[in-house]
């Protein structure tokens, strides 16, 4: 059974990630940073959850301790935690970078060995087409018009993270997901977006596709964006 650890999963796009993975099969661990609200996500959609702050080196290190522990080994990792802020000065940018960037490495690090042991390691990063410097200099993109300098900025790192990693292991896919605008308490202040069941589709089909998927790129669902 393919095992996929998905971050920041107690709601929006992660939980119907989840969701839709145990749907096909998988052995989902919820990761949420308030253990209680991971239970509860974890019992709705038929996962495990696990206590994971992304932001936090011993709680990322005790949580991939304890799915090694379960001894079913991990297969699959979607980097779905992240924050948005429209704030500007230096405590909005440490925690839209520690979250949205540095997150995906204290996770992927602390992964790795599980994945290296994986007959088809897969990695998804939910980053975003605001990271996209092609989108964001493009009058006819709608992320031109964005003004939200940390997450774009935040979200350009998760992508050129995902692409390092994907060099730098070519025997593990790793690949960055513009998962669509969505309605979530993430973009409620905005009003805007789709479901995030519609939404999750995008990650689910990255994070299913097999070992001569692509990898390396930013991909929305129409596929591989500019970058
Ligand atoms: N919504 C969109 O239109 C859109 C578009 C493009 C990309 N994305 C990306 O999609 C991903 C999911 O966002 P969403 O729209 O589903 O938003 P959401 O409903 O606000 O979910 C964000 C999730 O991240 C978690 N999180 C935040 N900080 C964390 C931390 N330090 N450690 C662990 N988990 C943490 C949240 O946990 P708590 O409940 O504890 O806060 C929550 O579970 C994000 O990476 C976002 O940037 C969203």
């Amino acid at each position: 059974m393919t095992v996929t650890l998905i971050t920041g999963a107690n709601k929006g796009i992660g939980r119907e990630t989840a969701r839709q993975l145990v749907a096909l099969g998988h052995d989902v661990w919820i990761g949420s940073r308030d253990p209680a609200r991971g239970a509860a996500a974890a019992a709705e959609v038929g996962a495990r959850s696990v206590q994971l702050d992304v932001t936090d080196d011993d709680s990322v290190r005790a949580a991939l301790a304890t799915i090694a522990a379960a001894g079913t080994g991990l297969d699959v990792v979607v980097h779905n935690a992240g924050v948005l802020t429209t704030d500007l000065d230096g405590p909005a940018a440490l925690r839209s970078f520690d979250t949205n960037a540095v997150g995906i490495v204290r996770v992927t690090e602390a992964a790795l060995p599980l994945l290296r042991a994986s007959a088809a390691p897969n990695v998804v990063t939910v980053s975003s087409s605001a990271g996209s410097f092609w989108a964001v200099t493009n009058p006819e993109r709608a992320e031109y018009g964005l003004p939200l300098a940390l997450y774009s900025a935040s979200k350009a790192a998760a992508t050129m993270l995902t692409l390092q990693y994907a060099k730098a292991h070519p025997g593990i896919r790793f690949n960055a997901v513009e998962p669509g605008p969505t309605a979530t308490d993430m973009t409620a202040a905005f009003g805007i977006g789709r479901s995030a069941a519609d939404s999750a589709r995008v990650v689910v089909a990255l994070a299913t596709t097999g070992p001569d998927g692509l990898t390396g790129t930013l991909t929305d669902e129409a596929g591989p964006l500019p970058w």
